[in-house]
């Protein structure tokens, strides 16, 4: 198991918990998130420190994790506004996440963004400084950091530097069109092992190191000789704790809740979308190909009705805003067109959920359409596959998603094809039982071998073993 007697340091943009203190001393409340979530057990075990943003800047800078016998303690930053918007809205929402999903149309080049990164990263370093207490790895996450791994090497040569990158990784020529592609490389290369989803990814990133930086890579290997030093790069898929969410799904509050929800839409045929709302994640073009499978296939009609989650996200950046009015938009538009005295088509809730309450969801669905235009990896679809134990459902998941690298039995899908999707989307209503089961059979296997486990498992055991 686990490399559990060793001390980490986890640094991420956000942490696992929101801290108060009040008259009656802290109070806890865990952020969402699954990623957070089980690294969040993992440190539970190897005990550390966890540095994070405070977003809402009420936590105690420093407090242990959990109050029963704390393993490990929570260092908070916090920011000022100007940090927020530069670093976290700005650099990180409008330059990184675009390109790094292809959406170069959305990147905003600012400097001033850049400044505030390059603050934060530094605010970071200084946190971990502050921080240390004898601790020799630390693992780093996401695209919002990558400058500090080669802040955290210049002070502490023998550091031994994990980062993972959790989005995708773009393809040479998109990467290089960014003003700060050498710093950003060489902010990474401070790592001593770099991880992504794909193995796609780490040859998008080395094909960079060699074309921005003309550093000799070893693809073979995987690996770069730079400042002295070996770096490894590696694919680590990421997985979901399986075994938590296929006992939640199997329970009788979670199996009432999604009888429920069926009995209270009384219809045959339901299809669900889970997604962040994000202009990544494909929700504007599924509605149109669920608004041209109506129109295609009239048989459905009265028979089917699409529910689709939106939980809000960075909903203080531009891009963010105008896609919830378009979906908005689109809503109203297809509800407006096609329901009747006795069907609605389409049920849009735009809020967070509980993770009980999206196990019933992923209960109650003959089919999951999951169709992203550009993922690291989708957790979604992993999710959903594991509350399927018994009522076997449908997974129609987009090509361009890491998950689909190994989810081979799901329907794969191009999701720009609107014409396309409408049509899978009656191919998946329409597929034998039998089908069904088999391919599910398959699918959590996969999920179930692969699972975040098992990720953090073979990252930190390469990590020791690229410096012991
Ligand atoms: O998947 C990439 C990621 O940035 C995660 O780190 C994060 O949990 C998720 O997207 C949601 O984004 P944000 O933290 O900006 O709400």
């Amino acid at each position: 198991m686990m490399d559990v007697n060793r001390w980490l340091t986890v640094i991420s943009n956000r942490g696992p918990y929101q801290i108060k203190e009040g008259s009656e001393g802290l109070s806890y409340e865990k952020n969402g998130g699954g990623l957070v979530s089980v690294l969040d057990e993992i440190m539970r075990q190897t005990g550390g420190t966890w540095i994070a943003w405070d977003e809402k800047g009420q936590s105690p800078e420093l407090v242990g994790i959990p109050q029963d016998g704390p393993r490990y303690s929570l260092r908070a930053i916090t920011l000022t506004e100007q940090e927020v918007n530069h670093y976290y809205h700005g650099f990180s929402n409008r330059v990184l996440w675009p390109l790094s999903h292809y959406f170069l149309d959305r990147c905003h080049f600012r400097t001033e963004y850049w400044d505030g990164y390059k603050r934060v990263n530094e605010k970071f370093a200084k946190a971990f400084r502050e921080a240390y207490e004898d601790q020799d790895r630390v693992w780093i996450h996401d695209f919002h950091l990558t400058l500090l791994p080669s802040l955290l090497r210049k002070e502490r040569a023998n550091l031994s530097i994990g980062f993972f990158w959790h989005i995708p990784f773009p393809a040479s020529p998109v990467f290089r069109i960014l003003p700060w592609r050498e710093e950003i490389l060489r902010g990474l290369l401070g790592s001593d092992l770099i991880g992504f989803h794909l193995p796609l990814h780490a040859e998008h990133f080395l094909q960079c190191v060699e074309d921005v930086l003309k550093i000799p890579v070893d693809r073979e290997g995987g690996s770069i000789q730079y400042d002295g030093r070996i770096i490894k790069v590696n694919a680590f898929p990421v997985g979901i704790d399986f075994r938590k969410w296929d006992a939640l799904a199997y329970s009788a509050p979670v199996r009432e809740k999604a009888r429920q929800i069926r009995e209270e839409m009384g219809i045959k045929h339901v299809l669900l979308g889970v997604d962040r709302l994000d202009y990544t994640k494909g929700i504007l073009e599924r509605l149109l190909a669920y608004e041209r499978f109506l129109e295609k296939y009239p048989e459905f009609h009265r028979q089917v009705c699409l529910i689709q989650i939106a939980v809000p996200s960075r909903t203080r950046v531009d891009e963010y805003r105008s896609l919830r009015r378009e979906i908005d938009e689109a809503i109203g538009r297809i509800t407006g067109r096609f329901s009747t005295r006795k069907w609605i088509p389409l049920r849009y809730l735009y809020q967070s959920f509980a993770m009980e309450d999206v196990a019933s969801y992923y209960l109650a669905a003959d089919v999951a359409l999951i169709t992203p235009l550009r993922d690291g990896m989708n957790l979604v679809a992993k999710e959903y596959v594991a509350c399927k134990r018994e009522a076997p459902g449908s997974l129609i998941l987009s090509e361009f998603t890491g998950a689909a690298a190994t989810l081979a039995e799901a329907i794969l899908v191009n999701p720009y094809n609107v014409e396309g999707l409408a049509d899978t989307i009656c191919l998946a209503l329409s597929m034998p039982e039998e089908e069904k089961r088999r391919r599910m059979k398959n699918l959590r296997e996969r999920v179930r071998e692969r699972d975040v486990y098992w990720w953090c498992d073979s990252f930190l055991k390469d990590l020791s073993s690229v410096r012991g």
